[in-house]
Parts: structure tokens; C-alpha cells; sequence
């Protein structure tokens, strides 16, 4: 893994400009607009009715009215920076139709959540804690969440891992295709960790590895059919149709870098 890692100042400083550069555009959070599809599907399927949701580390709130537009649900978007906040706030009020249930954005840190104890149903974490700079910051994010969560209730934690990262690359490494880099800005979990981190308060329901296929068909066989073709591309092109095909293949494999636990709250 690379050593030259972001400060938190910078990891700051990097949210901020992709969210004043990408403005409402789902390229704020990611370029990848294919997984963030998947990691929303995948969520939405332990969203119920009625239910109270904390949306930690939301972004513009792409996703989180996504998952208000399709669930009768009370949620919450809370990020570290104000920009990102402000782009969430006019995206909610250029909703058009009503929406089943209710949405509110602010600003607030995941290493301290400005929350009570044991007010939520589901907390949904997409791509925040790797965002945190080292292991105690992020066990402490991974602890708030819990915290906030009612017994029973689900922590729907969507991240990218050490696991899941070696993996690919070893695929990689087969066609002689150069290891993907972590980004300086991230610091990926280490499964084994988090699951240890967060027990006896939470048992592992289940470990989902939605995008394992799409992985191998972006970052092993389409760089490899460019390289055949002498061509260059870019791999998570979402106007690609290759792309958006390898989307919906189902997943098969260890190889996603980003995947989702889930957690439930004893
Ligand atoms: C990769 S983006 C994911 C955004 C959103 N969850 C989504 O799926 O589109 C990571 C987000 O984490 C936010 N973030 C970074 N550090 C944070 C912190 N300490 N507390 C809350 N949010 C944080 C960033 O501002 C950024 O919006």
C-alpha cells in the first residue's frame, strides 16, 4: 500500500472540492456510478417501512433519496462537509413528486455523532470510514454507528476492503496488469478487524459481495482487451455499455474491492 496517505486536512480538502467540481452529479462521491447503483439495490433491500434511518457520511445524498424516493421511511443525511451538505439540501428541494416518507440533511462528523443512543432502525454507511485517516478514527466511527443503532436494528456498512482489494490485484497479477493503488484519501478495512471491532454489540449477518463480477469484467477483462487492442480506456466509465452490462451480471467471486456487511445489533 502506498505511505504517501492524505492528512486529515487534506482528506477534508479533497471532499470539499468534489463536491464544489461535481456539484448534484452521483461523481461527487464516486466516478464509479455503476457500484454506487449496485451498493443502493443492494441497501435497499433491508430498508422497510416506517423505519428511522441514519445515512452517516452521505454525500450530496445521491443515495439517500434514492432510498427515501423508494420507501416510506424517516431518514436522515448527515456528512463532515458543508458543501456537500448545501448540494443535498438543494437536491432535496428540486424534488418535484412527494416523496413516501421524510428527508433531512446536516452537518455532522461520524467520529462523533451529534445523535441520541439508540434512535435508529438502520444505519447505512457507504464509503465513509475508509475516509477517516487511520484505524483508532475509524473504530471510533464504527463505534458511533453502533451506538445510535436500536437493539435489533442493522448497521448496512458499505466499504471497500483489504480483502477484497488483495484479491483483485492477485487476479491482476495473473495477466501481468500493474496492482491497482489504494487512493491517498483512503485507507481500506481490514475485515478480520472490523468484525472484531465491533463484537459482542454486533453479530455478522452477512458479508455481501454484490460487485465481485462487475469487478473482474472493469478492472481485469476490459483493461486486458485494451491492452490486446492497444487502446485506452477507462474502466469505470459509466457510459460504457460494457460497463453497465457487467452491472447486472450476477455476483460471482471474492474479487470486489467494495462490498457490504451487515451487521445487527444484539
Ligand atoms: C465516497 S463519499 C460517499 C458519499 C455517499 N455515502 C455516497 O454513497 O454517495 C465519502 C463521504 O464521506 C464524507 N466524510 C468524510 N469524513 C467524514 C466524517 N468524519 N464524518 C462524516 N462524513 C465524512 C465525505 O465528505 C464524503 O461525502
Amino acid at each position: 500500500m502506498s505511505d504517501d496517505k492524505f492528512s486529515l486536512d487534506q482528506i477534508r480538502e479533497h471532499w470539499t472540492r468534489q463536491a464544489m467540481e461535481h456539484g448534484q452529479s452521483p461523481a461527487a462521491s464516486w466516478s464509479d456510478v455503476n457500484v454506487i447503483e449496485m451498493e443502493i439495490r443492494e441497501i435497499l433491500q433491508y430498508l422497510a417501512e416506517g423505519e428511522r434511518v441514519l445515512d452517516v457520511g452521505c454525500g450530496t445524498g445521491y443515495s439517500t433519496l434514492q432510498f427515501a424516493a423508494q420507501r416510506r421511511i424517516a431518514i436522515r443525511g448527515l456528512d463532515l462537509i458543508p458543501e456537500m451538505i448545501a448540494e443535498a439540501r438543494a437536491r432535496l428541494r428540486n424534488v418535484v413528486t412527494g416523496l413516501p416518507g421524510t428527508v433531512d440533511f446536516g452537518v455532522g462528523d461520524i467520529t462523533g455523532l451529534n445523535e441520541p443512543d439508540s434512535t435508529y432502525d438502520k444505519v447505512v454507511v457507504i464509503r465513509a470510514i475508509i475516509n477517516l485517516g487511520d484505524w483508532p478514527r475509524q473504530r471510533q466511527g464504527l463505534g458511533e454507528c453502533v451506538r445510535v443503532l436500536k437493539p435489533g436494528g442493522l448497521l448496512l456498512l458499505s466499504e471497500a476492503t483489504l480483502q477484497g482489494w488483495r484479491q483483485l490485484n492477485t487476479f491482476r497479477r495473473e495477466w501481468n496488469l500493474p496492482e491497482i493503488p489504494v487512493p491517498p484519501f483512503n485507507r481500506y478495512l481490514d475485515q478480520e478487524e472490523v468484525c472484531s471491532a465491533v463484537a459482542p454489540g454486533l453479530e455478522l449477518v452477512k458479508l455481501v459481495d454484490f460487485a465481485s463480477t462487475y469487478y473482474v469484467g472493469t478492472r481485469v477483462l476490459k483493461p486486458l482487451l485494451a491492452r490486446a487492442l492497444g487502446a485506452t480506456v477507462d474502466v469505470a466509465n459509466p457510459e460504457m455499455e460494457w460497463n453497465r452490462w457487467f452491472a447486472q451480471l450476477p455476483a460471482v467471486g471474492n474479487y470486489g474491492t467494495q462490498k457490504l456487511f451487515v451487521f445487527r445489533k444484539a
